[in-house]
């Protein structure tokens, strides 16, 4: 995108499941929240609504410009905003002798960062393959695509993407460096489309939708994040509080049911993971994917 005509204008995330984020976490009058992964705010609003002035929500994001938006959102709250990992934030409550009442963690991206030229993280709008959530640090695609081995960059579109061509795309990929033309996002997406049969090319669903989400998840590396703050999560949580995840895939899904399985810790407040209704899923497609689980640590 040339950005002397075209200005980037983000649309505003629409929170996943609110009602159901609220019934299941019931923050009261006084209660200490912490949003994990506060994105643009929409969730850290509606609890820290609840909280009242003697409550405080603890907002938590590894991007910078996300804090930003979120702040102007939650001003004249009790909110106060952190720049970290979330698998740091086990840390951050230890070393102020802090547990919450409850725990939120959103997984993945906001709608304000995938629709960002600048990030590459979406085949939709043209920009170079960057895909980090926090561009303070880390490793973008577009180096990993010039650096990693045939086989590694398979194992990632197998394992992260669960991409049944990731061999055919990964040699392509490495076959493509002689041209030495720089990794957008549109060259990434239509390589990959290149790779598969043409019935794996119609339908609703993109097909480079899968390698894009296994580079993604590498690039980040979401899923040892995510295992990190799980450990850590009980920490976080009083006895008696409860925590809710909501996950967006089946990897990051997979690793909070076992979590929460650990019932000498939880006592699952839903067995089954909570999904959107119909109306969400038609006005929200993004909530069409959300998984959530909710637990209460027990005494
Ligand atoms: C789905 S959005 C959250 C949206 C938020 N619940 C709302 O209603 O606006 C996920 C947010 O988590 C952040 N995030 C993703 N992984 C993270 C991590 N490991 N540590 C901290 N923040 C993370 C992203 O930067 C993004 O802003």
């Amino acid at each position: 995108m040339d950005p002397m005509t075209q200005e980037f204008k983000p649309q505003r995330h629409v929170p996943v499941l609110p009602d159901e984020v609220v019934q299941g976490l019931e923050p009261l009058d006084g209660c200490v929240v912490a949003d994990l992964t506060l994105g643009g705010g929409g969730h850290a609003e509606l609890l820290a609504k609840r909280v009242g002035p003697s409550g405080r929500l603890i907002g938590i994001d590894c991007d910078a410009e996300q804090l930003e938006r979120a702040g102007t959102r939650l001003a004249g709250l009790p909110v106060e905003l952190i720049h970290a990992r979330f698998d740091q934030a086990g840390e951050i409550f230890r070393s102020r002798s802090l547990q919450a009442d409850r725990v939120l963690a959103d997984l993945g991206f906001c709608s304000e960062q995938l629709d960002d030229p600048d990030r590459g993280l979406a085949f939709r709008h043209e920009g170079i393959a960057d895909m980090r959530l926090d561009r303070t640090r880390g490793e973008p695609a577009h180096r990993l695509l010039d650096r990693l081995d045939e086989r590694e960059l398979a194992r990632i579109l197998w394992e992260y993407g669960e991409e049944k061509q990731s061999r055919r795309i990964a040699r392509k990929i490495v076959e493509a460096r002689h041209e030495r033309l720089p990794w957008t996002t549109t060259r990434l997406a239509n390589i990959v489309r290149s790779c598969l049969p043409p019935r794996f090319v119609t339908g609703r669903i993109d097909p480079a939708t899968r390698s894009f989400q296994g580079l993604r998840i590498a690039v980040n590396d979401e899923l040892g994040v995510l295992e990190s703050m799980l450990k850590q999560l009980s920490g976080m949580v009083k006895p008696g509080g409860v925590a809710a995840i909501i996950s967006f895939h089946s990897l990051e899904d997979r690793l909070v049911k076992r979590e929460f399985a650990r019932t000498e810790i939880w006592e699952r407040i839903n067995r089954k993971p909570i999904e959107a209704s119909e109306a969400e899923s038609a006005a929200n497609p993004r909530s069409r994917s959300a998984r959530l689980r909710v637990a209460r640590r027990l005494l």
